[in-house]
Protein backbone atom coordinates (compact mmCIF):
# COMPACT_ATOMS: atom_id res chain seq x y z
CA UNK A 1 0.00 0.00 0.00
CA UNK A 2 1.52 3.76 -0.83
CA UNK A 3 0.92 6.42 1.44
CA UNK A 4 -2.57 7.35 2.68
CA UNK A 5 -4.63 4.85 3.98
CA UNK A 6 -7.24 4.93 1.38
CA UNK A 7 -5.86 3.84 -2.00
CA UNK A 8 -3.90 1.51 -2.79
CA UNK A 9 -1.75 2.19 -5.93
CA UNK A 10 -0.76 -1.79 -6.53
CA UNK A 11 -4.25 -3.31 -5.99
CA UNK A 12 -5.35 -6.31 -7.79
CA UNK A 13 -8.71 -5.49 -9.72
CA UNK A 14 -10.02 -8.88 -11.46
CA UNK A 15 -9.28 -7.37 -14.73
CA UNK A 16 -5.85 -7.65 -13.44
CA UNK A 17 -5.95 -10.94 -11.43
CA UNK A 18 -7.66 -12.44 -15.17
CA UNK A 19 -4.75 -11.32 -17.41
CA UNK A 20 -1.81 -12.76 -14.69
CA UNK A 21 -4.07 -15.89 -15.19
CA UNK A 22 -4.10 -15.72 -19.02
CA UNK A 23 0.34 -15.04 -18.95
CA UNK A 24 0.78 -18.77 -17.09
CA UNK A 25 -0.92 -20.35 -19.98
CA UNK A 26 1.32 -19.66 -23.09
CA UNK A 27 -1.28 -20.88 -25.23
CA UNK A 28 -4.03 -18.88 -24.28
CA UNK A 29 -5.31 -16.31 -26.52
CA UNK A 30 -7.08 -13.88 -24.39
CA UNK A 31 -10.64 -14.88 -25.51
CA UNK A 32 -11.67 -15.80 -21.75
CA UNK A 33 -9.98 -12.64 -20.57
CA UNK A 34 -12.67 -10.71 -22.37
CA UNK A 35 -15.29 -13.00 -21.75
CA UNK A 36 -14.83 -12.61 -18.10
CA UNK A 37 -14.32 -8.99 -18.71
CA UNK A 38 -18.09 -8.63 -20.58
CA UNK A 39 -19.51 -10.38 -17.79
CA UNK A 40 -17.79 -7.85 -15.14
CA UNK A 41 -19.35 -5.02 -17.10
CA UNK A 42 -23.03 -6.63 -16.88
CA UNK A 43 -22.52 -7.68 -13.27
CA UNK A 44 -21.65 -3.91 -12.40
CA UNK A 45 -24.43 -2.36 -13.68
CA UNK A 46 -26.80 -5.27 -12.70
CA UNK A 47 -25.14 -3.98 -9.38
CA UNK A 48 -26.16 -0.42 -9.97
CA UNK A 49 -29.59 -1.60 -11.28
CA UNK A 50 -30.06 -3.51 -7.22
CA UNK A 51 -29.05 -0.17 -5.68
CA UNK A 52 -31.41 1.75 -7.31
CA UNK A 53 -34.55 -0.35 -8.14
CA UNK A 54 -36.86 1.57 -5.94
CA UNK A 55 -35.89 4.46 -7.30
CA UNK A 56 -36.50 3.29 -10.52
CA UNK A 57 -39.62 2.10 -10.29
CA UNK A 58 -37.27 -1.66 -11.25
CA UNK A 59 -39.26 -3.44 -8.51
CA UNK A 60 -42.44 -5.46 -9.03
CA UNK A 61 -43.26 -7.57 -11.54
CA UNK A 62 -43.89 -7.27 -15.72
CA UNK A 63 -46.65 -9.67 -15.89
CA UNK A 64 -45.46 -12.84 -17.37
CA UNK A 65 -43.85 -16.02 -16.10
CA UNK A 66 -40.74 -17.46 -17.79
CA UNK A 67 -39.90 -21.21 -18.60
CA UNK A 68 -39.91 -22.22 -15.10
CA UNK A 69 -43.83 -20.70 -14.36
CA UNK A 70 -42.16 -18.01 -12.62
CA UNK A 71 -43.24 -14.36 -12.57
CA UNK A 72 -40.89 -12.28 -13.84
CA UNK A 73 -39.22 -9.30 -12.33
CA UNK A 74 -38.40 -6.34 -14.08
CA UNK A 75 -34.92 -6.82 -12.54
CA UNK A 76 -34.80 -10.00 -13.48
CA UNK A 77 -35.35 -8.84 -17.65
CA UNK A 78 -32.81 -6.35 -17.32
CA UNK A 79 -30.15 -8.20 -15.79
CA UNK A 80 -31.15 -11.14 -18.63
CA UNK A 81 -30.67 -8.36 -21.48
CA UNK A 82 -27.59 -7.45 -19.78
CA UNK A 83 -25.82 -11.09 -19.79
CA UNK A 84 -26.84 -11.49 -23.55
CA UNK A 85 -25.96 -8.24 -24.94
CA UNK A 86 -22.49 -7.86 -23.01
CA UNK A 87 -21.55 -11.32 -23.79
CA UNK A 88 -22.83 -11.12 -27.56
CA UNK A 89 -20.61 -8.22 -27.93
CA UNK A 90 -17.72 -9.84 -26.66
CA UNK A 91 -17.14 -11.71 -29.71
CA UNK A 92 -15.97 -14.62 -27.18
CA UNK A 93 -19.57 -16.72 -27.04
CA UNK A 94 -20.81 -19.24 -29.70
CA UNK A 95 -24.12 -20.41 -27.33
CA UNK A 96 -25.33 -18.58 -24.39
CA UNK A 97 -27.80 -21.01 -21.91
CA UNK A 98 -30.09 -18.58 -19.84
CA UNK A 99 -32.49 -19.28 -17.13
CA UNK A 100 -34.61 -16.77 -18.26
CA UNK A 101 -34.86 -17.97 -22.32
CA UNK A 102 -36.74 -21.11 -22.77
CA UNK A 103 -34.21 -22.59 -25.67
CA UNK A 104 -30.12 -21.65 -26.19
CA UNK A 105 -29.54 -18.76 -27.85
CA UNK A 106 -26.97 -19.62 -30.64
CA UNK A 107 -24.81 -16.12 -31.52
CA UNK A 108 -24.67 -14.97 -34.59
CA UNK A 109 -21.44 -16.38 -36.85
CA UNK A 110 -19.69 -12.94 -37.20
CA UNK A 111 -19.67 -12.22 -33.29
CA UNK A 112 -19.15 -16.55 -32.36
CA UNK A 113 -16.47 -17.14 -30.47
CA UNK A 114 -15.31 -20.60 -28.69
CA UNK A 115 -16.76 -20.41 -25.47
CA UNK A 116 -20.36 -21.20 -23.85
CA UNK A 117 -21.99 -19.47 -21.06
CA UNK A 118 -24.73 -21.15 -19.22
CA UNK A 119 -26.35 -18.14 -16.50
CA UNK A 120 -28.82 -17.14 -14.23
CA UNK A 121 -28.69 -13.42 -14.62
CA UNK A 122 -30.31 -12.64 -11.09
CA UNK A 123 -30.98 -15.88 -8.85
CA UNK A 124 -33.38 -15.43 -5.38
CA UNK A 125 -36.21 -13.33 -7.21
CA UNK A 126 -38.24 -13.69 -4.42
CA UNK A 127 -36.05 -11.52 -2.14
CA UNK A 128 -35.69 -8.58 -4.50
CA UNK A 129 -38.80 -6.42 -3.36
CA UNK A 130 -37.83 -6.77 0.15
CA UNK A 131 -34.09 -5.62 -0.48
CA UNK A 132 -31.99 -9.47 0.79
CA UNK A 133 -29.04 -10.44 -0.80
CA UNK A 134 -29.69 -12.04 -4.70
CA UNK A 135 -27.24 -12.80 -7.44
CA UNK A 136 -25.72 -13.72 -10.28
CA UNK A 137 -24.66 -17.31 -11.45
CA UNK A 138 -22.25 -18.29 -14.33
CA UNK A 139 -20.45 -21.42 -15.04
CA UNK A 140 -18.41 -21.34 -18.89
CA UNK A 141 -17.47 -24.28 -21.25
CA UNK A 142 -15.48 -24.38 -24.42
CA UNK A 143 -17.45 -25.52 -27.57
CA UNK A 144 -15.79 -28.84 -28.60
CA UNK A 145 -17.63 -29.19 -31.56
CA UNK A 146 -16.86 -27.60 -34.70
CA UNK A 147 -20.30 -27.61 -36.14
CA UNK A 148 -22.84 -25.29 -35.65
CA UNK A 149 -24.04 -24.40 -32.47
CA UNK A 150 -26.46 -26.52 -31.01
CA UNK A 151 -28.10 -28.16 -27.56
CA UNK A 152 -25.80 -30.97 -27.37
CA UNK A 153 -22.66 -28.88 -27.11
CA UNK A 154 -24.30 -27.19 -23.79
CA UNK A 155 -25.00 -30.88 -22.37
CA UNK A 156 -21.42 -31.44 -20.79
CA UNK A 157 -20.62 -32.40 -17.00
CA UNK A 158 -19.21 -29.89 -14.69
CA UNK A 159 -16.19 -31.84 -14.62
CA UNK A 160 -15.29 -30.09 -17.93
CA UNK A 161 -15.94 -25.92 -16.86
CA UNK A 162 -13.50 -23.85 -18.05
CA UNK A 163 -14.33 -21.69 -15.09
CA UNK A 164 -17.66 -20.87 -13.16
CA UNK A 165 -18.03 -17.69 -10.76
CA UNK A 166 -20.94 -15.55 -8.79
CA UNK A 167 -22.11 -11.98 -8.18
CA UNK A 168 -23.66 -11.39 -4.77
CA UNK A 169 -25.51 -8.23 -4.31
CA UNK A 170 -25.35 -8.32 -0.84
CA UNK A 171 -24.42 -5.69 2.13
CA UNK A 172 -21.13 -4.74 -0.15
CA UNK A 173 -20.89 -6.23 -4.02
CA UNK A 174 -18.98 -9.12 -4.90
CA UNK A 175 -17.49 -11.68 -7.37
CA UNK A 176 -16.62 -14.87 -6.87
CA UNK A 177 -14.40 -16.63 -9.83
CA UNK A 178 -12.82 -20.19 -10.63
CA UNK A 179 -10.63 -20.56 -13.62
CA UNK A 180 -9.88 -24.01 -11.88
CA UNK A 181 -6.90 -22.95 -9.78
CA UNK A 182 -8.95 -21.87 -6.48
CA UNK A 183 -11.03 -19.81 -5.77
CA UNK A 184 -10.78 -16.08 -5.02
CA UNK A 185 -13.42 -13.17 -4.05
CA UNK A 186 -13.21 -9.55 -5.74
CA UNK A 187 -15.46 -6.86 -3.60
CA UNK A 188 -16.55 -3.87 -5.94
CA UNK A 189 -15.34 -0.74 -4.94
CA UNK A 190 -18.54 1.99 -5.76
CA UNK A 191 -15.58 4.21 -5.81
CA UNK A 192 -13.62 3.39 -8.91
CA UNK A 193 -15.78 0.65 -9.77
CA UNK A 194 -13.45 -1.85 -10.01
CA UNK A 195 -13.26 -5.17 -8.62
CA UNK A 196 -10.82 -5.76 -6.38
CA UNK A 197 -8.86 -8.97 -5.03
CA UNK A 198 -10.43 -8.79 -1.21
CA UNK A 199 -10.56 -12.53 -0.38
CA UNK A 200 -7.67 -14.71 -2.03
CA UNK A 201 -7.80 -18.38 -2.14
CA UNK A 202 -11.33 -18.78 -0.50
CA UNK A 203 -11.39 -22.03 1.27
CA UNK A 204 -14.43 -23.64 2.91
CA UNK A 205 -13.72 -25.28 6.46
CA UNK A 206 -13.60 -29.24 6.74
CA UNK A 207 -16.52 -29.10 8.87
CA UNK A 208 -18.75 -26.33 9.35
CA UNK A 209 -21.70 -25.35 12.81
CA UNK A 210 -24.76 -24.24 10.49
CA UNK A 211 -27.43 -26.08 8.45
CA UNK A 212 -29.11 -24.40 5.73
CA UNK A 213 -32.34 -25.44 3.96
CA UNK A 214 -35.88 -24.51 3.82
CA UNK A 215 -37.61 -26.24 6.72
CA UNK A 216 -41.20 -25.34 6.08
CA UNK A 217 -40.59 -28.66 3.25
CA UNK A 218 -40.22 -30.59 6.19
CA UNK A 219 -44.06 -32.64 5.51
CA UNK A 220 -42.35 -33.51 1.71
CA UNK A 221 -39.18 -34.90 3.00
CA UNK A 222 -37.49 -38.31 2.52
CA UNK A 223 -36.51 -39.93 5.34
CA UNK A 224 -33.22 -40.02 5.64
CA UNK A 225 -33.35 -36.23 5.71
CA UNK A 226 -35.67 -35.50 8.39
CA UNK A 227 -33.40 -37.99 10.32
CA UNK A 228 -30.48 -36.06 9.25
CA UNK A 229 -31.94 -32.29 9.88
CA UNK A 230 -33.15 -33.87 13.74
CA UNK A 231 -29.56 -35.17 14.36
CA UNK A 232 -28.32 -31.57 13.82
CA UNK A 233 -30.75 -30.14 16.27
CA UNK A 234 -30.33 -33.15 18.76
CA UNK A 235 -27.81 -32.21 21.81
CA UNK A 236 -27.73 -36.11 22.21
CA UNK A 237 -25.68 -36.57 18.84
CA UNK A 238 -23.51 -33.02 19.43
CA UNK A 239 -23.57 -29.65 19.82
CA UNK A 240 -26.11 -28.61 17.76
CA UNK A 241 -25.99 -26.56 14.35
CA UNK A 242 -27.44 -23.37 13.89
CA UNK A 243 -30.04 -22.81 10.83
CA UNK A 244 -29.30 -19.70 8.57
CA UNK A 245 -31.39 -19.92 4.87
CA UNK A 246 -31.41 -16.59 3.54
CA UNK A 247 -33.49 -18.40 0.23
CA UNK A 248 -31.12 -16.88 -2.33
CA UNK A 249 -28.88 -19.45 -3.77
CA UNK A 250 -25.89 -17.52 -3.57
CA UNK A 251 -25.87 -15.91 -0.18
CA UNK A 252 -26.40 -18.83 0.97
CA UNK A 253 -23.38 -20.51 -0.57
CA UNK A 254 -21.37 -17.71 -0.03
CA UNK A 255 -21.95 -17.74 3.57
CA UNK A 256 -21.44 -21.55 3.72
CA UNK A 257 -17.77 -20.96 1.56
CA UNK A 258 -17.03 -18.46 4.34
CA UNK A 259 -18.49 -19.97 7.53
CA UNK A 260 -18.57 -23.71 7.24
CA UNK A 261 -21.58 -26.03 7.23
CA UNK A 262 -23.72 -27.68 4.33
CA UNK A 263 -26.51 -26.25 2.17
CA UNK A 264 -29.38 -28.63 0.80
CA UNK A 265 -31.97 -28.31 -1.45
CA UNK A 266 -33.17 -31.53 -1.29
CA UNK A 267 -35.49 -33.38 -3.59
CA UNK A 268 -39.30 -33.53 -1.87
CA UNK A 269 -42.31 -35.48 -2.33
CA UNK A 270 -43.72 -32.79 -4.67
CA UNK A 271 -41.01 -31.84 -6.84
CA UNK A 272 -38.70 -35.09 -7.06
CA UNK A 273 -36.14 -33.64 -9.01
CA UNK A 274 -35.26 -30.49 -6.79
CA UNK A 275 -35.72 -27.16 -7.31
CA UNK A 276 -32.30 -25.69 -8.48
CA UNK A 277 -31.61 -26.01 -12.01
CA UNK A 278 -28.55 -28.30 -12.91
CA UNK A 279 -26.86 -26.32 -15.65
CA UNK A 280 -26.27 -22.74 -14.26
CA UNK A 281 -27.24 -23.02 -10.57
CA UNK A 282 -25.89 -26.74 -9.07
CA UNK A 283 -23.03 -27.41 -11.72
CA UNK A 284 -21.20 -23.70 -11.05
CA UNK A 285 -21.80 -23.75 -7.59
CA UNK A 286 -20.58 -27.18 -7.09
CA UNK A 287 -17.53 -26.75 -8.74
CA UNK A 288 -16.85 -23.57 -6.72
CA UNK A 289 -17.34 -25.70 -3.74
CA UNK A 290 -14.88 -27.93 -4.95
CA UNK A 291 -12.19 -25.91 -5.85
CA UNK A 292 -12.21 -24.17 -2.34
CA UNK A 293 -12.03 -27.65 -0.65
CA UNK A 294 -15.76 -28.82 -0.51
CA UNK A 295 -17.62 -30.60 -1.84
CA UNK A 296 -21.22 -31.31 -3.64
CA UNK A 297 -23.52 -33.97 -4.32
CA UNK A 298 -27.03 -34.81 -5.56
CA UNK A 299 -27.30 -37.36 -3.31
CA UNK A 300 -26.10 -40.35 -5.37
CA UNK A 301 -22.82 -38.95 -6.86
CA UNK A 302 -21.38 -35.39 -7.41
CA UNK A 303 -23.02 -32.54 -8.85
CA UNK A 304 -19.68 -32.25 -11.63
CA UNK A 305 -19.84 -36.21 -12.78
CA UNK A 306 -23.96 -35.47 -13.88
CA UNK A 307 -23.97 -35.22 -17.56
CA UNK A 308 -26.90 -33.09 -18.44
CA UNK A 309 -29.78 -34.18 -20.43
CA UNK A 310 -31.55 -30.82 -20.92
CA UNK A 311 -30.60 -27.47 -20.07
CA UNK A 312 -33.62 -26.92 -17.71
CA UNK A 313 -32.73 -29.67 -15.77
CA UNK A 314 -33.57 -29.90 -12.33
CA UNK A 315 -31.32 -31.63 -9.43
CA UNK A 316 -31.38 -32.36 -5.91
CA UNK A 317 -28.19 -30.38 -4.04
CA UNK A 318 -26.58 -31.12 -0.70
CA UNK A 319 -22.77 -29.18 -0.72
CA UNK A 320 -20.61 -27.49 1.49
CA UNK A 321 -17.94 -28.78 4.35
CA UNK A 322 -16.38 -31.74 2.93
CA UNK A 323 -17.19 -33.70 6.32
CA UNK A 324 -21.15 -32.05 6.80
CA UNK A 325 -21.69 -33.80 3.12
CA UNK A 326 -20.24 -36.46 3.51
CA UNK A 327 -22.61 -37.03 6.73
CA UNK A 328 -25.78 -35.83 5.35
CA UNK A 329 -24.74 -38.84 2.07
CA UNK A 330 -24.30 -41.63 5.12
CA UNK A 331 -27.81 -40.98 5.95
CA UNK A 332 -28.87 -41.22 2.52
CA UNK A 333 -27.32 -44.21 2.13
CA UNK A 334 -28.97 -46.38 5.23
CA UNK A 335 -32.07 -45.55 3.67
CA UNK A 336 -31.40 -47.10 0.08
P1 LIG B 1 -35.01 -18.42 -8.72
O1 LIG B 1 -33.98 -18.83 -9.74
O2 LIG B 1 -36.40 -18.39 -9.28
O3 LIG B 1 -34.63 -17.15 -8.05
O4 LIG B 1 -35.07 -19.60 -7.63
C1 LIG B 1 -33.89 -20.09 -7.09
C2 LIG B 1 -33.85 -19.81 -5.62
C3 LIG B 1 -32.49 -20.04 -5.03
O5 LIG B 1 -31.74 -18.88 -5.02
C4 LIG B 1 -32.83 -20.48 -3.63
O6 LIG B 1 -31.83 -21.32 -3.10
C5 LIG B 1 -34.13 -21.22 -3.80
O7 LIG B 1 -34.71 -20.72 -4.99
C6 LIG B 1 -35.09 -20.98 -2.70
O8 LIG B 1 -36.23 -21.75 -2.92
P2 LIG B 1 -37.38 -21.91 -1.80
O9 LIG B 1 -38.10 -20.61 -1.80
O10 LIG B 1 -38.20 -23.06 -2.27
O11 LIG B 1 -36.70 -22.18 -0.50
MG1 LIG C 1 -32.24 -19.03 -10.13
Amino acid sequence: MASGQQFDSDCITLTRFVLAEQKKCPSATGDLSQLLNSLQTAVKVVSCAVRKAGITQLFGTVGETNVQGEEVKKLDILANELFINMLTSSYTTAILVSEENEQIIQIETEKQGKYIVCFDPLDGSSNIDCLVSIGSIFAIYRKDSDTPPCVQDVLQPGRKLVAAGYALYGSATMMVLSTGNGVNGFMLDPSVGEFILTEPNMTVPKKGKIYSLNEGYQYIWDDAIKEYVQAKKDPSKGKPYGARYVGSMVADVHRTIKYGGIFLYPATSASPKGKLRLLYECIPMAYLMEQAGGSASNGKIPILDIIPEGIHQRSPIFLGSKDDVDEVLSYIKKYT
